[in-house]
């Protein structure tokens, strides 16, 4: 009984130098101590107001959105095979994820869809104009399922990849 007494007056006594010990170390020694990074927490700094204009709720994307797809000119050289090569790294960034390596729909993403996706070498998709291709590329397609990518990729981007869209050749 006194030596179970005594075990645990001891382990109590180390349990309290221990933790002496890591205070001291936490009031005097100045590194690798997490209490030194100050946390911002959430508003408490001012929130910056956006100056007016900086963002467009009108004009460029937001005016093209409203005009119809005959009208809206390429603002790249489409034919340009450097325009053509971007296109190509820009699909791979942006779209292969979900119409695959080969056009064919079948990226790590698109499996999963159903009905599947079209191949983009296809008739279908290489008969629709450039203006066509580009609102649905970039406001999505209305009642589809092709994500709207305006506000993810840069103007003229899209357009290099619908120029390269356009150079696939069509599978026999
Ligand atoms: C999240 C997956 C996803 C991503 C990313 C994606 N698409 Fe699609 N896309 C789809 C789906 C799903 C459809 C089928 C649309 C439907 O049937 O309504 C489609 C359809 C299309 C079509 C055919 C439209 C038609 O009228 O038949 C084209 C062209 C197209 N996508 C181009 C692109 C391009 C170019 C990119 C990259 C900039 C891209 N997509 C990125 C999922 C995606």
């Amino acid at each position: 009984m006194k030596k179970i007494f005594l075990t645990g007056a001891i382990l109590l006594v180390v349990i309290f130098l221990v933790y002496e010990v890591l205070i001291l170390y936490d009031n005097n020694f100045r590194y690798g101590r997490m209490w030194e990074t100050h946390a911002v927490r959430p508003l408490e700094w001012p929130v910056m107001a956006m100056p007016e204009g900086a963002v467009a709720v009108d004009g460029a994307d937001a005016l093209l959105r409203r005009t119809p797809p005959e009208l809206i000119l390429p603002t790249v050289e489409m034919k340009d095979p450097e325009t053509i090569k971007l296109g190509k790294t820009l699909y791979f960034t942006y779209c292969a994820q979900c119409h695959g390596e080969n056009f064919d729909g079948n990226g790590t993403v698109g499996q999963s869809f159903h009905p599947p996706l079209p191949d983009l070498r296809s008739t279908k998709v290489q008969s629709l104009t450039e203006g066509v291709l580009f609102k649905e590329i970039s406001y999505g397609k209305p009642d589809g399922r092709q994500p709207p990518l305006a506000t993810t990729i840069a103007l003229s981007d899209r357009w290099r990849i619908i120029a390269f869209i356009q150079s696939l050749d069509t599978p026999k």
